[in-house]
């Protein structure tokens, strides 16, 4: 099947800004795509390109197979969406606000139940959306979203601001979909921990550009193990690395190396590091925390993403 999502060298600038460079996604059909970055970092203004609201200055979008600038009525009727926070009618009850949006698509009632029911809604959705939490308001925006049945789910940060239940709720909601429906999901965030769990790809973002992108199992696969190397020098030992074309990153103080089983040996990096006259005081092999990882691909400098 072809890819939900695929983009050729999408580019968008604002004036001398390349808020948005060369980018090459690719969300499968059927995944759950976490892309991830700072804030900043180009998200929502690709968002804004894929969902047409925003003309890109160089590139092409496909969206299930069809060009966006060729095709835009057929693909407007393949995705359902959610930018930033979504703006509901407060005095109205959760069904009356889907009921708008139902009526004005030309669909049954039948779509505002099975919405209510795929974002858990159903007991809350007579009251009044004045009365909801900010993490129901986020779960009406993305029932509106899948009223229409789309192929293409996409959210813009839906986690942001909510409390640790809000985002436990959203994550197994973001989970469950792509069985459930069979839609595909591409879900932005700037905190990596709110989405990495639930994520069959991600995708980097990092100064408008597209650094990173995988399937998790590949990443975990390529990247199992961080090796730890305490140092009082941490800064000038990952350049080494890097010099030597070795990903690593400085955090605290301390140098991760992401790294395979046997791609890379601790004796190799201690070796390298005192050749170049960084003291190393202890080295040793764990698991490798996601973040450790995207910290050492951006080279440091995607210290949001941490958080
Ligand atoms: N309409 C706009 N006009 C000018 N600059 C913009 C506009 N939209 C976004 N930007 C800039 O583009 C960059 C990327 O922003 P954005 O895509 O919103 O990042 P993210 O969603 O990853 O936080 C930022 O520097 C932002 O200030
Ligand atoms: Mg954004």
């Amino acid at each position: 099947m072809e890819p939900a999502v695929r983009t050729h060298q999408l580019s968008r600038s604002f004036g001398r800004l390349r808020a948005v460079q060369g980018v090459d996604l690719e969300v499968p059909a059927g995944a759950v795509y976490g892309f991830l970055g700072p804030n900043g970092a180009g998200k929502t203004t690709t968002i804004r390109m894929l969902l047409g609201l925003l003309p890109p200055s160089a590139g092409r979008i496909e969206i299930c197979g069809l060009d966006l600038a060729r095709e835009r009525r057929r693909v407007a009727s393949l995705i359902g969406s959610m930018v930033e926070t979504p703006g509901h009618y407060d005095h109205l009850s959760g069904r009356q606000n889907l009921a708008i949006t139902a009526g004005l698509l030309g669909l049954p009632a039948a779509a505002i139940d099975r919405a209510l029911d795929i974002v858990e809604l159903a007991p809350e959705s007579n009251r009044r959306v004045r009365e909801y939490s900010l993490g129901m308001r986020q779960r009406l925006g993305v029932a509106r979203a899948v009223l229409s049945r789309p192929r293409l789910l996409v959210l813009d940060e839906p986690t942001n601001g909510l409390d640790p239940r809000g985002v436990r709720d959203m994550r197994r909601l973001l989970q469950e979909l792509p069985g459930r429906d069979g839609v595909s999901v591409l879900v932005s965030s700037h905190a990596l921990a709110d989405i990495d769990e639930i994520a069959t790809h991600v995708g980097l973002m990092h100064e408008g550009r597209l650094v990173l992108q995988s399937s998790m199992q590949a990443l975990r696969q390529r990247y199992r193990l961080g090796i730890e190397v305490e140092t009082t020098r941490p800064r000038e030992a990952a350049a080494v690395l890097r010099d030597a074309g070795i990903v690593a990153s400085a955090e605290g103080g301390r140098l991760v190396v992401p790294t395979t089983d046997n791609a890379l040996a601790p004796e190799d990096i201690n070796a390298l590091l005192v050749g170049h006259g960084i003291p190393v005081h202890g080295l040793a092999a764990g698991a490798l925390r996601l973040e450790s990882l995207f910290h050492a691909v951006t080279g440091g400098q995607a210290d949001a993403l941490a958080a």
